[in-house]
């Protein structure tokens, strides 16, 4: 793992000497370069909605977060691309992105989360990114999946990954002051979870099945009002990694272990010194203490309303947030196509 890098203004006299408290005035809130960014890859991906073609969905997204990313004034490397899961031509493990300016960042991105939702014209799908600093994200190498559970503040210190799901709606229930019966669980709809789904059901939790997309649960977990408390299940490790980043910002929490496919698979971690019994917390799939994440809402959900469009243009809405400052925003933004299409080389419309 590298060093950790301190994200502060670069203007002599403001830098942060090692190991001291920030000085000087505020620095730069990269989240809110990154609204461009998630914005830019929504609007791309919105032109896909209910089509059918999971592939164009994502490779708008990409295309468009792409050339937003070399925008934003940093140094950054992909630790969490495109995966193999997805077969994508771009924003690959180990790229450079930003504009290589400091400060030297790990980013990870999720340029359409939910391309079948987004295909489908369902809830939910969202465009994320991630950045901390270099060398402070957790690298998923051939994990492709990971058992995860994610709470917001109120819950998140009392659940325990290896408990039995019962035992987790009951504590969570217990924080929460209510019944079993009021605690939201969203879960995967996959056969991988049919023991699950049925200890929840029997301890009385009421379950959300999904069908993709277990980011914006994960975040929705520790926003009050959007109904959810936890998610639970088997998913993608990046999908993790950018959710823990996330809780990271907003005071949550996240629980992951690694959950090979199959012996072949167990053997690969284990070769390239991962271990698979490992609880992972928060801390250790994303170790940076200055985090920024952007979302925005490509179809809407229970998180983030997706991209609608006006004469000309699009609106869209998306959350920013900063784990050093604990500052979360919602950006509500008007985009005018033509003007942008004046200056940009993103295809608008
Ligand atoms: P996409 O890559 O098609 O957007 O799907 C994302 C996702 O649903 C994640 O949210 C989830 O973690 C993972 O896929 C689940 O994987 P699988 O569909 O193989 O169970």
């Amino acid at each position: 793992m590298h060093e950790g890098v301190s994200i502060m203004s670069d203007k002599p006299g403001l830098q942060e000497p090692a190991g001291s408290p920030p000085i000087g005035a505020p620095d730069r809130n990269l989240a809110l370069e990154l609204a461009r960014v998630t914005e830019a890859a929504a609007m791309g991906a919105a032109r896909w909605i209910g089509r059918g073609n999971k592939e164009a969905a994502d490779r708008a997204a990409v295309d468009a977060m792409r050339l937003m990313l070399d925008t934003v004034a940093m140094d950054g490397v992909v630790v969490i691309g495109e995966g193999e899961k997805d077969e994508a031509p771009m924003l690959y493990n180990g790229e450079q992105v930003g504009n290589g300016q400091p400060p030297q960042v790990d980013v990870a991105v999720d340029p359409l989360e939910g391309t079948r939702l987004t295909a489908r014209g369902m809830p939910n799908a969202i465009a994320v990114v991630a950045v901390a600093e270099r060398g402070t994200m957790f690298f998923p190498g051939a994990a492709v999946y990971m058992d995860k559970i994610a709470a917001g503040p109120v819950i998140a210190d009392v659940i325990d990954i290896e408990a039995p799901p019962a035992e987790n709606v009951r504590r969570a229930a217990k924080a929460k002051g209510v019944d079993p019966e009021d605690v939201a669980v969203v879960v995967l709809d996959r056969d991988r979870h049919e023991g699950l789904i049925s200890d929840l059901r029997e301890v009385g939790a009421k379950v959300f099945l999904i069908t993709d997309g277990d980011v914006a649960p994960s975040i929705a977990a520790a926003q009050e009002g959007t109904g959810v408390d936890l998610l639970m299940g088997v998913g993608g490790t990046p999908e993790g990694v950018i959710s823990a980043a996330a809780l990271k910002c907003l005071g949550g929490g996240m629980q992951g272990k690694l959950w090979p496919r199959n012996d072949q698979e167990r053997q690969a971690l284990l070769d390239t010194g991962y271990d698979v019994d490992k609880v992972l917390t928060t801390d250790e799939l994303v170790a940076g203490q200055d985090v920024f994440v952007s979302a925005t809402g490509v179809t809407s959900g229970a998180l983030l309303r997706g991209v609608r469009y006006t004469e000309g243009g699009a609106v869209t809405e998306s959350i920013v947030m900063r784990s050093r400052s604990g500052t979360v925003r919602r950006v509500e933004a008007q985009h005018a196509f033509e003007k942008l299409m004046k200056f940009s080389k993103i295809e608008y419309r």
